[in-house]
């Protein structure tokens, strides 16, 4: 076989990956890539540094954190010994690790400090597939707890600028490694679904799980007791959110007409003598946006977020448009609707939470 030469990471890499490990190593947090969401990591074994992560995103002490690993070895340090894995455990584990699948442990409490756990008798671990996350962790020698690197209630970061302009004045560093590519969170499973829903340890039919997996984080786990997090209001921007619907109109309630929501609109945040600035997260080929920006009298600001087609594009750049819309300070943003199916369901899941409000469009 002929030798290939592949250029491996530039010295400043290594200088960047090692300052951040030593900063971990003094207990202080560390925001870091992952290939869901950026994270705010801290040695996941010490209850000192584990605490500054909730101190520093303002986290209620019931929300309990997901553990980095970078190697099956090292999810084996934290299991309780003689602990083996079940058999679905490790067919979800050969095909979706690493990457953005967390599963729920039995927690060994001599172990991982209460902090970690917030009292939960399991422990939520993943391998994360960004090579900056593993090599990170892999440098340090050590799990990392790491929430996403934003202060509680807001969109998570997806690029190292969101979380400069969050948490800047609270963390010393900040490891850039561009855009994260999936752009929304992990899914969180536990054994227990997966057993009821998924299959069991007995027959192991894995098209079945690899279709669940899709959903994510989904309604169902979120508002399950054992997520205590999703209690809370999440990925809110402090501007206002109206989610717009154009399908499936509940009972009694009229869809207004692309014209007659904008006059709504115009007496509901009157803005002379500037005009109304209103941000749109809807796809490129979207025929709402299309019908809204005719109207001339606002300032549209609309954030580039995909095709209808492409679920996946919408999921990586939905945080990215929250923030970005927010930042340039408009009024008000409008998100469309994507159907709830494979990766919708996880981008709809986070929609509904950051809108305050929505509503009903009829295209004529
Ligand atoms: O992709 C991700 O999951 C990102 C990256 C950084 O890994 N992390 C992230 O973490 O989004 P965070 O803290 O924002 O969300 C963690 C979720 C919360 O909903 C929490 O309630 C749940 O995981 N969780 C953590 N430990 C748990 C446990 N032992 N039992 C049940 N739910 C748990
Ligand atoms: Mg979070």
């Amino acid at each position: 076989a002929t030798a290939r030469r592949v250029a491996v990471s530039s010295s400043e890499t290594l200088t960047a990956l090692h300052t951040a490990a030593s900063c971990l190593k003094d207990l202080s947090p560390v925001a870091f890539p992952t290939e869901t969401v950026y994270g705010l990591g801290a040695i996941a074994l010490n209850a000192t540094a584990a605490l500054k992560i909730f101190s520093t995103k303002g986290r209620p002490a019931d929300n309990p954190l997901i553990v980095h690993v970078s190697s099956r070895r090292m999810l084996q340090t934290l299991l309780p010994q003689n602990y083996t894995l079940s058999p679905s455990y490790e067919l979800l584990i050969e095909h979706f690790w690493p990457g953005p699948l967390t599963l729920l442990f039995p927690c060994d409490h001599s172990l991982i400090p209460d902090i970690i756990t917030a009292g939960q008798p399991t422990v939520a671990i993943r391998i994360p597939s960004h090579p900056v996350a593993r090599a990170l962790i892999a440098v340090t020698d050590a799990p990392l707890a790491a929430p996403s690197a934003n202060s509680s209630g807001k969109p998570s970061p997806t690029r190292a600028e969101h979380v400069l302009n969050d948490l800047n004045g609270k963390i010393t560093i900040i490891l850039d490694g561009g855009p994260c590519e999936v752009g929304l969170e992990s899914t969180v499973e536990d054994i227990k679904r997966v057993l009821v829903n998924g299959f069991s340890d007995t027959d192991t039919p894995i098209p079945q799980i690899l279709v669940h997996r899709r959903d994510f984080r989904d309604d169902a786990l979120e508002q399950a007791p054992t997520t205590p997090g999703m209690k809370y209001r999440h990925y809110s921007p402090s501007v206002p959110v109206t989610l717009m619907h154009m399908s499936e109109v509940p009972l009694g309630i009229e869809p207004l007409s692309p014209s007659a929501f904008l006059e709504d609109l115009k007496r509901s945040m009157p803005h002379s003598p500037n005009a109304l600035r209103v941000g749109l997260l809807m796809p490129s080929d979207s025929i709402l946006m299309k019908s809204l920006i005719s109207d001339t009298t606002i300032q549209w600001r609309e954030f580039p977020f995909g095709l209808v087609s492409e679920p996946a594009i919408i999921a990586r750049r939905l945080f990215d448009g929250l923030l970005t819309l927010e930042r340039e300070g408009v009024d008000l943003i409008l998100v469309e609707e994507v159907p709830e199916e494979n990766e919708g369901l996880a981008i709809m899941n986070r929609i509904k939470k950051a809108a305050g409000s929505s509503q009903w469009i009829a295209i004529p």
